[in-house]
C-alpha cells in the first residue's frame, strides 16, 4: 500500500517499507525522489524518520517491498540509519507476490559504525 504512494518520477522504481515497533505498531514509508536526484530518500528511511518523529523508539522488524523478481535489499545509507535507531532488526524482503528473503540487519551491515565508537 505504502509503495503505491512512492514519488518515483525519475527512476520509476517504487518501493514501500513497513516498520514494526516493539509495541506492534506499523509505520510505513515510500521512496520520495527529487529532481536533484541526490536528495532522494528511500522508503526505509522515510519509515524510520516518520516513526521517530511520532515518538517510537524501539523496533522489531522492517519489510521492504518492490516490484522485482530479485530481492530489493536496503541501500548502505538505510542500513546505517536502521542500525542506529533499530539495532539488529529483522529485515524481510518481498516483491508483490512473495517473500524474497529474510535477514538480520547485523549480517547486512558487518562491522557497523555506531555511537559506542564516539
Ligand atoms: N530505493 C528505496 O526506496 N529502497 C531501497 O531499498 C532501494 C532503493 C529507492 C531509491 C530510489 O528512489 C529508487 O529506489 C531507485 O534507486
Amino acid at each position: 500500500m505504502a509503495r503505491r504512494r512512492a514519488h518515483a518520477t525519475y527512476s520509476g522504481f517504487k518501493v514501500g517499507a513497513a516498520l514494526e515497533t516493539a509495541a506492534g505498531i506499523i509505520v510505513t514509508g515510500c521512496n520520495i525522489e527529487n529532481a536533484t536526484y541526490g536528495l532522494t530518500i528511500c522508503a526505509e528511511r522515510v519509515a524510520m524518520f516518520k516513526a521517530l518523529s511520532e515518538g517510537h523508539r524501539r523496533f522489531r522488524r522492517v519489510a521492504v517491498v518492490a516490484d522485482t523478481v530479485e530481492p530489493t535489499p536496503p541501500c548502505g545509507a538505510c542500513r546505517q540509519i536502521l542500525w542506529e535507531f533499530g539495532g539488529d532488526l529483522e529485515v524481510i524482503l518481498a516483491n508483490l507476490r512473495r517473500e524474497t528473503g529474510r535477514h538480520q540487519l547485523k549480517s547486512l551491515l558487518p562491522l557497523p559504525f555506531g555511537r559506542h565508537l564516539l
